[in-house]
């Protein structure tokens, strides 16, 4: 029997980098959000080695892929002999900041495990996770996440009731932004790549506390420096969704997405609507309630 499971994805609320540290990663504390835009993985017990298929043509199969490396380390690591079948059904565009990759590896961890009975404990998968990429680990949760180190580091969070019945609006304008190059840009940047600790906990505890106005103020994101000075387009979306009213705009991880958070769903899709007669229609968009 296929087993099937969806990928959610994610916005950082906060990025806040810490500094370069020795091993050529950048320290930092983000705030990491689920949004319910899913891509879909079945897997299937099948043959004797790995087969992925993808919906998007565009997308290598091989060991190219997370989904791929995953399924490579999972059976390694529990010594299963079997041969698995998995295919990615991708809604979330790539290189956008929305952890889409990063959330089918994960996904990956888990179902396979699924599959196979579960041979390997929760923290051997965070183990696998973090081995894999540093967004990785928070997929293996379900809600809102503080990250730290190099972003591997979860402590998961309460939900945020405050934030029940709003909505998000994801943009992506069309063009991805490598995180590499992102992370790479960053020393052009001094101020913004050796921020202060302790905005997520500031953050956080806004949220906690229901203060929606104070936590609006506080969104943040270290990447945004370059992102913003080489696509000005980003800067227009920001100052658009501000314009129309959104409680906050910024954009997602290494970009290139934008995310706007919006009073209620009927607000978001008017919004989506007017974005839509402002910059066309060619754009990959989505506007969902802000709860998984
Ligand atoms: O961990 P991940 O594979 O997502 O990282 C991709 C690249 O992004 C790294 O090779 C590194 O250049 C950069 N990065 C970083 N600091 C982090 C996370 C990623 O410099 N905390």
């Amino acid at each position: 029997m296929a087993l099937e499971k969806q990928s959610p994805c994610k916005v950082n609320f906060l990025l806040n980098l810490l500094g370069k540290r020795p091993d050529g990663f950048h320290e930092l504390e983000t705030l990491i959000h689920p949004v319910p835009v899913c891509d879909r993985l079945t897997f299937d017990r099948k043959g004797t080695n790995i087969e992925l298929t993808c919906s998007d043509r565009h997308l290598p199969t091989d060991s190219r892929n997370l989904v791929y490396r995953a399924a490579e380390l999972f059976l390694t690591t529990a010594e299963i002999k079997d041969g698995v079948r998995i295919h990615l059904e991708k809604n979330v565009p790539t290189a956008a900041g929305l952890g889409g990759g990063s959330g089918d590896a994960a996904v990956t961890l888990l179902g396979l495990n699924e599959l196979f009975s579960e041979p390997l404990p929760k923290t051997k998968l965070f183990e696998l996770a973090a081995s894999l990429g540093s967004d990785i680990p928070f997929f293996l949760q379900n809600g809102p996440a503080i990250g730290t180190g190099r972003g591997e580091q979860i402590k998961a969070l309460e939900q945020f009731t405050c934030l029940t019945g709003k909505s998000i609006i994801l943009v992506h304008p069309g063009f991805g932004i490598s995180t590499p190059w992102a992370y790479k840009q960053m020393s052009n940047f001094p101020e913004a790549q050796n921020g202060k600790p302790g905005r997520a906990d500031k953050l956080a505890a806004l949220l906690s506390k229901d203060d929606l106005a104070g936590a609006a103020k506080e969104f943040y994101n270290s990447l945004e420096a370059p992102a913003l000075k080489k696509y000005p387009l980003l800067v227009l979306f920001q100052e658009f969704f501000r314009e129309q009213g959104a409680m906050t705009t910024l954009m997602s991880g290494s970009g290139s997405a934008t995310f706007a958070i919006m009073e209620s769903q009927s607000k978001a899709v008017n919004v989506l609507e007017a974005f839509k007669i402002k910059f066309g229609d060619k754009m990959w968009l989505a506007a969902v309630p802000l709860s998984v």
